[in-house]
């Protein structure tokens, strides 16, 4: 019977004839919350958004309060002594007013106790709907099966004046809310809907249509239609200057009941017998265009606005921030603009609508040229235009007179202007050359935009799913123009080559330079340049791209509610960008010292990707970054001295890491030591058999506590008496006696008196245990031999053997001692290793 949107919210509340209120979220169509209100039908439930509240009218003559959060109820009463038809919420007061088939209307204030502040008396039918008028708080209209329409003021009982001219009982009505026109809407059982000038009342035009009884009436809040619902079950759009029918929509849901517009938005909510419907009409996206100077016009209904960003001063902007701007009415538009858009020198404006467009003067707003179009769209070229007459002529013009017009072989469903003609249709989108009107290629997709680069050297082709930045081979095309070879009945097949594809749906674009700025599905403001996406801000709604200011270093979007934001974007970086994707490193180095430093590392890690790693290197500013791109290109000095800056021993690490791969064993060994690499130093210092390295690593190692490494060393060396101390020092004490027993014998007493003093600290018993050979001399046979081997081992055993005295070893006697070696290793069947 009744539904109403939220003005906040993504609701609508349903009020239904089996007796319950529904509220449904109509983006994710999903029933929110249901009141049972009572048995009997339910006319009327309407938000009041402030208070938190669905009221509800039944025909249980009661209305009921609820709150919408709590779900509780927090009032009830009687209001009328029969059915309610209709309730209206005060914007401002405390007040709702109620109208029933009791022939009354009656002010409530729920601030008082939801005392009934003031009936209205005058109808003498049932009162079936009652309006508030939008610019006139205190003024209310009202229609009635008695067959009139009647005005009343607040705190005036009886009515300012009555509207006669329904044949039948009146159903609806409702107010117009632009400012220009003092008019009311009704609609009524004899099938008419009128509209009505209430300032000197009269009926200024009848709508006819509809075959039945009309039920409900609403000029859209913002957009220029008007909307009528009849038991006929249909909804008829008419435009609300022209009065025009333009649309009829018929869902087949029986009788319609109620239509609900809303401000600020275009969905529009339907009630039928069988169900509710949400329709969005006419155009998302604002009617706005931004010239290169700064200059912005809209459009707000049919009035021109225009703002100029060069008037806003110097006062700091954020970024994301809605702007302020000083707006100066333009006048208003003869059709009701549906695109605004200035051509490319920026001093002409087209306005589009209704099937018509305008050409105006972006100064004045002087009109310039007009025809009828189904699309209008710029070419490359100031003085070009074409328009799309229907789905089957495009008609092109230059210096406002028709130049040339064709019949695009598989029609047109649309038109994209830009350096080519894009003509969409059926077999896909075909580029014409605007001089000539050739095929230049025709490209199998279906594009919802086109967007030309300045230089006409690349195009984006954006879907309903991606995007495809494509070049465009403007020498291939002319070539194959004049041999006419490669030329085949889809145009020239060389004109393009694909650069990339990206799956992001764009919503709106542009290009700066090389890099294409776009506005995306998911509210991301990106751009594209050389195949990767760079993300300048997140949206919190959805914006479109006006344009790019290249002095200011900025981005202006707009939002369908027309405020402005921008966003900062440095021209420097794109420049650069844009000259890195030409090749051309001369301009690149010119741009260069105009980028920020803070910047400069963004541009680098660009450079990188592009593959252009030394001059990454000289761009960045971060040294991370820049010791990575060192050790890509293998850069030692400069990575040396960043390892230096920056003292971390991971940096340290890579950095020899490289320079073993280098072969720079010095720098390797510097490297390993900054990195206290004790483990990596011993392997180099093998590896490479360099005696003094090894020498000096055993010193530091020791010096530093890296005692494995330390005693690995020594050993190495053959000094044993030093691995002996170590293993003392570090307490290590029953291995130091092992050692002594193998390899010093002449130790090994004085290193078991030492370990059986330490021993005995703690376990006296084992202590004891242990056995000196210089009281226990039978219990080691052999020990005098053992003494004698030590001794003599000392100077001929532990020799050795620099890998600097390998080239000095004669080839014979290499040999010579290879023979041997397999000799004995034949006999013994082990490797004893003589040399
Ligand atoms: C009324 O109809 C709606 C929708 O069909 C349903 O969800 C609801 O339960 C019904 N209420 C009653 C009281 O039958
Ligand atoms: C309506 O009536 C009130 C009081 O009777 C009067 O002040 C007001 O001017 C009238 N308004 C119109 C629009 O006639
Ligand atoms: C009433 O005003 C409308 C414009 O709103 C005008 O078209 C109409 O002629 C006027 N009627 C009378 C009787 O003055
Ligand atoms: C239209 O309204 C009349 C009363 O004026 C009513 O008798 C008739 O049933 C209504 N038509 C439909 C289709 O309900
Ligand atoms: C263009 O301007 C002229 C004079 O200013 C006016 O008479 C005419 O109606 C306008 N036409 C359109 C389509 O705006
Ligand atoms: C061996 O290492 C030392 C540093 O410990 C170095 O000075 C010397 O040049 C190295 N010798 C060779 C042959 O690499």
């Amino acid at each position: 019977k009744s539904v109403d949107l939220h003005p906040t919210e993504p609701w609508m509340v349903a009020s239904l004839y089996n007796g319950s209120v529904c509220v449904w979220n109509h983006e994710t169509q999903t029933l929110v919350k249901t009141f049972e209100v009572c048995d009997l039908p339910v006319r009327v439930a309407k938000f009041v958004a402030r208070k938190h509240w669905v009221i509800a009218g039944a025909d249980d003559m009661q209305i009921r309060v609820f709150n919408y959060n709590t779900l509780e109820r927090a009032h009830m009463f009687e209001a009328h002594s029969d059915y309610i038809r209709c309730i209206a919420v005060h914007p401002t007061q405390p007040y709702i007013l109620t109208s029933s088939d009791d022939m009354l209307i009656k002010l409530w204030d729920w601030d008082r106790k939801w005392v009934c502040g003031q009936v209205f008396e005058g109808h003498t039918h049932y009162v079936m709907q009652i309006v508030i008028n939008p610019k006139d708080n205190n003024q209310f209209a009202s229609a009635s099966l008695d067959r009139t329409i009647k005005v009343w003021q607040l705190g005036s009982s009886s009515p300012n004046f009555t509207l006669e001219g329904h044949e039948k009982g009146v159903n609806c009505i409702d107010y117009y809310s632009g400012g220009d026109k003092p008019y009311l809407i009704s609609g009524a059982d004899d099938r008419l809907v009128k509209i009505w000038d209430y300032q000197n009342k009269t009926c200024v035009q009848t709508l006819e249509g509809h075959t039945q009884n009309v039920s409900c009436v609403s000029f859209h809040p913002e957009l220029p239609i008007i909307l009528t619902g009849s038991e006929d079950g249909t909804v008829r759009v008419w435009h609300s200057s022209t009065y025009r029918l333009e649309n009829t929509l018929n869902y087949g849901m029986e009788r319609v009941w109620c239509v609900c517009g809303q401000r600020g938005a275009n969905s529009v909510a339907l009630g039928y017998d069988e169900g509710s419907i949400i329709i969005k009409l006419g155009r998302e996206e604002p009617a706005m265009s931004m010239d290169s100077n700064g200059k912005i016009m809209w459009a707000k209904h049919s009035e021109v606005q225009q703002a100029n960003l060069k008037a806003m001063g110097e006062a700091e902007i954020q970024d994301g921030e809605r702007l302020s701007l000083a707006v100066k009415d333009m006048g208003s538009c003869e059709i009701y603009p549906q695109t605004i858009q200035h051509n490319p020198n920026g001093r002409f404006v087209v306005v589009c609508g209704d099937g018509e467009y305008i050409i105006y003067t972006a100064m004045a707003l002087r009109n310039k040229s007009f025809g009828s179009a189904q699309e209008f769209v710029w070419g490359h070229d100031s003085s070009e235009y074409a328009t799309r007459e229907s789905t089957s002529m495009v008609k092109i013009f230059k210096n406002f007179k028709e130049n040339k017009y064709f019949k695009p072989d598989f029609g047109a469903e649309g038109i994209h202007g830009g350096f080519l003609l894009g003509v969409r249709s059926v077999s896909g989108l075909a580029f014409y050359d605007w001089e000539n009107t050739e095929l230049v290629r025709r490209i199998e997709i279906q594009p919802k935009h086109v967007f030309w680069s300045e230089s006409g050297e690349l195009v984006c082709i954006a879907t309903e799913e991606s995007f495809f930045v494509l070049r465009y081979l403007a020498e291939k095309v002319a070539t194959a123009q004049e041999t006419k070879e490669g030329v085949t009945e889809d145009g020239i097949e060389d004109a393009f080559e694909v650069l990339g594809e990206i799956q992001e749906v764009v919503k709106t674009g542009l290009w700066v330079g090389d890099c294409f700025i776009y506005t995306s599905s998911v509210n991301r403001l990106n751009y594209y340049v050389g195949g990767e996406i760079v993300t300048v801000a997140h949206l919190d709604r959805t914006m479109y791209l006006l344009g790019y200011i290249p002095k200011d270093d900025r981005l202006y979007l707009g939002d369908k509610e027309l405020n402005i934001v921008t966003y900062s974007l440095l021209v420097s970086v794109l420049e650069y960008q844009t000259a890195v994707m030409r090749r051309d490193f001369g301009m690149a180095d010119r741009v260069l010292p105009t980028i920020p430093k803070e910047m400069r590392t963004r541009v680098a890690h660009f450079l990188e990707k592009q593959g252009f790693m030394q001059q990454a290197l000289a761009v960045s500013t971060d040294s991370e970054h820049r010791f990575e791109l060192a050790l890509q290109l293998g850069e030692l000095k400069i990575a040396y001295q960043l390892a230096v800056e920056a003292e971390s021993e991971q940096k340290w690490k890579q950095l020899a890491e490289l320079a073993t791969t280098k072969c720079q064993f010095v720098l390797a060994q510097e490297c390993l030591h900054h990195a206290q690499d004790y483990g990596g130093l011993l392997l180099l210092a093998t590896a490479s058999g360099n005696t003094t390295m090894v020498g000096k690593l055993a010193e530091g190692a020791e010096r530093d506590g890296k005692t494995n490494v330390a005693f690995l060393t020594y050993f190495l060396q053959g000094k044993l008496d030093k691995c002996l101390e170590l293993l003392i020092k570090t307490n290590r004490l029953p291995e130091a006696a092992f050692l002594a027993r193998t390899y010093l014998p002449s130790h090994v007493s004085r290193v078991v008196n030492l370990w059986k003093e330490s021993l005995g600290k703690v376990n006296q018993k084992a202590a004891d245990a242990l056995a000196n050979p210089t009281d226990y001399s039978n219990l080691f046979p052999g020990l005098q031999e053992a003494f004698l081997a030590e001794e003599y081992l000392k100077e001929t055993h532990v020799r050795l053997r620099p890998a600097a005295e390998y080239p000095l070893i004669t080839v014979s006697r290499y040999t010579h001692i290879l023979g041997t070696l397999n000799v004995t290793c034949a006999q013994k069947n082990i490797c004893l290793h003589p040399c």
